[in-house]
């Protein structure tokens, strides 16, 4: 009796949460539809207000489209700081916005771009301090050790209608420790501070470096 209350119960759970699958794929299929040319529902960027975003989910896993490299001793455009080591800037589009780029040559309302720094430690071995390079036991090289920040772009037209292109600019970090966690939040960043250096290099490219991603060309 137990059993059966029991099973009978699970059914009509099983039922209902089948009944929401369907209305939640569904409404995803309308969506994406609405989006062919566009950024997925599921993939834009989350803001607590309009001058403060929150960390992107899951940047990684994004399209990685190129590496910028610097020697040790250069300053973070994130805070002006000197970075000791040599550092990477790994760039990463968000799939749908770069699906819409390659079909439309616009990037598309909701485009996000990740530039995610990394850095060499110059203790890893027998180091080179102007070149970064390192004698170790894996061989002579520059290798990646931590994570220091990461510099955010977001096209919105909504929340940034008077800023060219509609980016919105944020910087994460650099983190407190070597390799800490990022702050969950970040807020706006200036023009001066951020936008100013695209506007003059590159807005005829709607204000990307794509001339400079490998993986754009
Ligand atoms: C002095 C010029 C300059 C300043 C200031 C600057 N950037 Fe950039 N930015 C670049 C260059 C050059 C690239 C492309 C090369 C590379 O990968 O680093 C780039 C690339 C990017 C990218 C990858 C997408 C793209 O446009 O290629 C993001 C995201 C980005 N910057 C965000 C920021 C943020 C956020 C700030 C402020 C904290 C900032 N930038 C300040 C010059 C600048």
């Amino acid at each position: 009796m137990m059993n059966n209350t029991k099973n009978t119960n699970n059914g009509i759970v099983t039922l209902l949460a089948g009944i929401g699958l369907v209305a939640v794929a569904s409404t995803a299929l309308a969506t994406d539809k609405a989006n062919s040319a566009g950024v997925e529902e599921r993939a834009k960027a989350q803001f607590v207000d309009d001058m403060t975003a929150k960390l992107p989910e899951g940047y990684r896993g994004w399209v990685h489209v190129g590496t910028f490299f610097k020697e040790p001793g250069s300053k973070s455009i994130l805070d002006g700081s000197t970075i000791e080591g040599a550092s990477f800037a790994h760039t990463y589009v968000e799939p749908s916005a770069l699906a819409a780029y390659k079909e439309s040559g616009k990037w598309p309302d909701g485009t996000q771009f990740v530039k995610e720094f990394a850095v060499s430690s110059l203790d890893d071995g027998s180091c080179d301090k102007k070149t970064g390079l390192c004698s170790t036991e894996h061989g002579v090289g520059i290798f990646e050790n931590y994570y220091l920040g990461l510099a955010y772009m977001v096209k919105d037209a909504e929340r940034f209608p008077d800023a060219a292109g509609n980016w919105g600019y944020f910087g994460f970090g650099p983190a407190e420790e070597k390799g800490g966690a990022y702050p969950e939040t970040a807020e706006l960043r200036s023009v001066e501070n951020c936008a100013g250096c695209h506007i003059a290099h590159v807005a005829d490219k709607d204000y990307v470096f794509s001339d400079l991603h490998i993986g754009l060309q």
